[in-house]
C-alpha cells in the first residue's frame, strides 16, 4: 500500500482505520496499557474498609511516608499551593509536557514560563532553563516518559528556587543510582490508569522539607474523600473503561469512540480536576502492585531493547537511556524528520493493527491559545510533531513485539 505522505494525519488515519477489517480490529494493540481486569477490581475492594494509606509497600521501598492524592495534576497543585508563592509567580515548565500541568499551575494563581526541551532525551533543555531563570519563583522537572531528566544540572541552576520533580512517568525510574522523586524539594507520582502502575486514580507526593510538607499535609487533609459507596461505584467505572481500552474491545469501541469522542467527554482525562484524597481501593491497589512492579519494568526493557535492535532507523531516531540513568521505559518514543513521516508511520501501523499515539502533538497551539505561551521554545515544537510512542507494554507478548518490529520496519520502505 503506498502511503502518500502530505496527506492530512488525522483524515489518513481515519480513512485507515474504515478500511481495518474486523479481525484486525479485534487484534489492535492499544496504544496504552489499562492493566486494571476483573483481579485488580477485586483486590482493590477486598481492603476497602481498612486504611491503605498509612504504611504499606511504598513506604517500605521508599522509607518515607507519601501524602496520598486522588491525581497527579492535584498533588502538583497542592505542592504549588503549599509554597506560598506571590499570585503570578512564573514557574518555569518544559513545553514538551501534558497540557494538565499548565493547567495547575494556573489553577493554583501562578503562571506558566515554558522552558525547551532536548531533542535527543525529550527533557527539559539545561540550555534554555538558564536563559529564563532570572524570572521564576519555582521549577517542574518532568522525567518524560521514564527518562530522568538532568536534575544535578537543574538544581544547581535553580539555586535557592525549589524544584518539584513531575513523576508521573517515572515510578521506580533511577538517576545516578537514586530513585527519581527523591532529588528535589518535593516530587509526585501518578497511578492513574494508562500509567504503570494503572491503580485506577491516585497519586503520591513526597518532600522531605519538613515546613513545606506540613503545608502540603494540611492543604490535601482539607481535600474530599470518597465514601465507601462512591469508592466502590468508581473502581467498577474504571473495570469498564479499561475493558474498553484493552484488547478486543479495543479496536471495535474503545479507539473508534474514543478518537471521536475523547476531547468532548474527557474520556481519557486531559482536562481540569477535581481536589481529592486517594479513594481506598486505589491505595490498596498501588501497595499490592508495587512488589511485582520491578519484574514489569524488565519486560518493558526487554521489549524496548527487541525493537531497538531489530529496527532499521532510516527515518527515525531510536530513544536512548541517558548516562547514569536507568529508564522505567514508560514509552518508546521513535522521532521521525518531519510531521509528514511520522502521521504517515502512524497511519501504516494502525492499519497493521498497532495503534500508536502522537504524543503532545497539539500542545503549542494549546500552550498559545490557552497558556501564553510565545514561541521560544523550538525544540519542543519539533517534538511536538515529529514523536510517535509505540507499544512495548509488558502486557503485550513477543508475537507482537515481532510484529511491532516487522510493521515499523515494513512501513519505513513506503513512507
Ligand atoms: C508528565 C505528566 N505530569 C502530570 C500528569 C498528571 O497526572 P494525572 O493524570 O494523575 O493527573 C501526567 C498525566 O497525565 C503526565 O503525563
Amino acid at each position: 500500500m503506498a502511503i502518500s505522505a502530505g496527506t492530512n494525519s488525522i483524515g489518513l488515519q481515519y480513512a485507515e482505520r474504515k478500511k481495518m477489517n474486523y479481525r484486525n480490529r479485534i487484534k489492535l494493540i492499544p496504544r496504552n496499557n489499562w492493566d486494571y481486569g476483573i483481579k485488580a477490581f477485586i483486590d482493590s475492594l477486598v481492603g476497602i474498609s481498612r486504611d491503605n494509606t498509612q504504611g504499606g509497600e511504598i513506604e517500605n521501598v521508599f522509607h518515607e511516608k507519601p501524602i496520598w492524592t486522588n491525581s497527579g495534576r492535584v498533588s502538583l497543585y497542592a505542592i504549588l499551593k503549599s509554597l506560598e508563592l506571590p499570585p503570578g509567580s512564573k514557574v518555569g515548565v518544559p513545553l514538551y509536557c501534558c497540557s494538565v500541568v499548565f493547567n495547575a499551575i494556573c489553577q493554583a494563581g501562578l503562571s506558566p514560563c515554558f522552558i525547551d526541551s532536548n531533542l535527543n532525551d525529550f527533557n527539559l533543555s539545561i540550555e534554555d532553563l538558564p536563559r529564563k531563570r532570572a524570572g521564576l519563583a519555582a521549577i517542574i522537572a518532568v522525567h518524560m516518559f521514564g527518562s530522568p531528566c538532568d536534575i544535578d544540572a537543574i538544581n544547581s541552576i535553580a539555586g535557592a528556587v525549589p524544584v518539584i520533580e513531575d513523576c508521573a512517568q517515572s515510578f521506580f525510574s533511577t538517576y545516578k543510582g537514586k530513585q527519581t522523586g527523591f532529588l528535589s524539594t518535593a516530587s509526585f507520582f501518578s497511578f492513574r490508569c494508562g500509567k504503570y502502575i494503572s491503580a485506577g486514580e491516585g497519586s503520591a507526593i513526597f518532600c522531605r522539607e519538613p515546613a513545606l510538607r506540613n503545608n502540603i499535609e494540611h492543604a490535601v487533609n482539607s481535600y474530599r474523600s470518597l465514601s465507601a459507596f462512591q469508592a466502590v461505584f468508581d473502581s467498577l467505572l474504571t473495570l469498564v473503561k479499561a475493558t474498553l481500552y484493552n484488547r478486543p474491545l479495543y479496536g471495535l469501541i474503545g479507539h473508534p469512540v474514543g478518537m471521536r469522542l475523547d476531547k468532548k467527554l474527557n474520556l481519557t482525562a486531559k482536562e481540569g480536576f477535581e481536589t481529592g484524597r486517594i479513594a481506598s481501593p486505589y491505595a490498596a491497589l498501588v501497595n499490592q502492585r508495587i512488589p511485582g512492579f520491578q519484574q514489569k519494568i524488565n519486560i518493558q526493557r526487554e521489549h524496548a531493547q527487541m525493537l531497538s535492535q531489530s529496527l532499521v532507523p532510516h527515518d527515525f531516531i531510536l530513544p536512548m537511556e541517558g548516562k547514569d540513568c536507568s529508564s522505567n521505559w514508560f514509552q518508546y518514543a521513535l522521532r521521525f524528520q518531519n510531521k509528514n513521516q511520522r502521521d504517515a508511520m502512524a497511519a501504516y501501523l494502525l492499519n497493521q493493527g498497532i495503534d500508536t499515539s502522537k504524543y503532545l502533538d497539539n500542545i503549542p497551539d494549546e500552550a498559545r491559545s490557552k497558556y501564553g505561551y510565545t514561541g521560544d521554545c523550538p525544540n519542543a515544537e519539533r517534538l511536538s510533531e515529529s514523536v510517535l510512542l509505540v507499544p512495548i507494554h509488558y502486557t503485550l507478548h513477543n508475537d507482537d513485539m515481532v510484529h511491532i518490529a516487522r510493521a515499523i520496519n515494513a512501513g519505513s520502505t513506503k513512507i
